[in-house]
């Protein structure tokens, strides 16, 4: 999509696409200005444009991110209290050891799937970790939540990815009864608490979660391993140490949640275009990601560059909450990797397959063969 985004930053900052009826801004200034203008760029209808969630009733599938203040300021708080800095701290351990396991399984094959045998699996068993999910249930959680949110824009979720959220959505209110009954130190027994939420509110965040948290951390590492390996340079200095520059530069650079939905409260002039209120607007920070008024050179993967303004997990009240647990995920991952695995892999570019999403973009299958 990159050449079309720069097309669209030069000449068309406010776009509009006539099959969706959205508009679309995709440079830096506009798209970082609207998403901390929450008044006016309301999330009410939630942050994907898809007809099937698209509407005021997109807060019954995905929470708190798809409401404004008050309701999201009350819950972001509450919520928030689960995710304290001493919480994720103290899951680096077990991460630590979910990677390592499942680099040391594809190192054995010698050539394996880096999508699938590891990063699809550690960020959904770290939510899994986050919610009290048993580690015995944890495959089941993963096959269910399989191809959720892998469908093409336009179209509706498919009847089976429907079935299968909520048939998680059943089993995740049997561990929000256990928690009621018998709190414990974790995530869920904090929503549960007497000031917290109710199971109407909670079972829509455990797959909000689920959503929001694993396949984007999926991509980032994806892209990671990708863009490292097509550019040796760059990887010398990733496998040199450079951890979080990488990490950083990925998420810039294939940023995984390419854009995110608002609509307008009011009458706006945008680049001298009238929208009225109640506009669709989808406000793409993977464009904004490779604005070069911004980072010189966007098209470059350059793990030396200024990072500090990307713009991957949001911006405003709704910027990422998972965001330091994702960085953390993926520096981890990415430290056990250049441990355990020589820089000189290889990616056969014939098996890799994308995402067909409007919103996350990444790979499916990143076959890889390691010496
Ligand atoms: C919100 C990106 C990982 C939980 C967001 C938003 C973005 C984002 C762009 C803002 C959406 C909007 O403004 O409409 C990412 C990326 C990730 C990542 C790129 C990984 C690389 C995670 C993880 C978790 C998480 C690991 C939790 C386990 C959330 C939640 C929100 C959110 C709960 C809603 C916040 C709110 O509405 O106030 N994320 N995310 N994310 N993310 Fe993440």
């Amino acid at each position: 999509p990159y050449p079309v985004y720069a097309r669209m930053r030069r000449e068309a900052p406010i776009y509009h696409n006539p099959e969706l009826n959205f508009w679309a801004l995709s440079r830096y200034d506009d798209v970082a200005a609207a998403l901390v203008d929450s008044a006016r760029y309301s999330s009410d209808h939630g942050p994907v444009l898809d007809g099937g969630v698209w509407g005021p009733k997109a807060r019954t599938m995905l929470s708190f991110v798809a409401t404004d203040p008050p309701d999201h300021t009350r819950m972001r708080s509450v919520i928030a209290r689960g995710f304290t800095m001493r919480r994720v701290a103290a899951l680096e351990p077990m991460i630590r050891g979910l990677a390592r396991g499942y680099v040391e399984e594809g190192l054995e094959k010698g050539t394996f799937d880096f999508a699938r045998d590891l990063s699809a699996k550690l960020p959904l068993d770290v939510i899994s970790e986050l919610m009290g999910v048993p580690p015995s249930d944890r495959a089941e959680v993963r096959e269910r939540n399989n191809g959720l949110l892998r469908y093409h824009p336009g179209s509706d979720p498919s009847e089976d990815g429907l079935r299968n959220l909520f048939s998680l959505g059943g089993y995740y209110a049997s561990i929000i009864a256990e928690r009621r009954k018998a709190p414990r130190d974790d995530l869920v027994s904090v929503l549960v608490a007497d000031d917290g939420l109710t199971d109407e509110e909670i079972v829509p965040f455990m797959l909000l979660l689920v959503g929001a948290g694993s396949e984007t951390t999926t991509h980032l590492l994806n892209a990671a391993w990708y863009w490292a390996w097509r550019n040796p340079e760059q990887r010398a200095a990733a496998f040199g140490g450079a951890i979080a520059p990488w990490m950083e530069e990925s998420l810039r650079y294939d940023t995984p949640a390419q854009g995110t939905a608002r609509r307008l409260t009011e009458d706006t002039v945008l680049h001298g275009v009238d929208l009225p209120a109640g506009t669709r607007m989808w406000l793409l920070a993977g464009s904004a990601n490779r604005d070069e008024s911004v980072f010189p050179d966007p098209d470059a993967y350059d793990l030396g560059r200024d990072t500090s303004k990307l713009i991957s997990f949001g911006a405003g009240r709704h910027y990422c909450l998972g965001a330091s647990l994702a960085r953390m995920e993926a520096r981890v991952a990415l430290e056990e990797l250049t441990r355990l695995i020589a820089p000189d892999y290889e990616i056969d570019t014939t098996g890799i397959r994308r995402t067909r999403h409007g919103n996350v973009r990444g790979m499916l299958s990143l076959p890889t063969t390691v010496r």
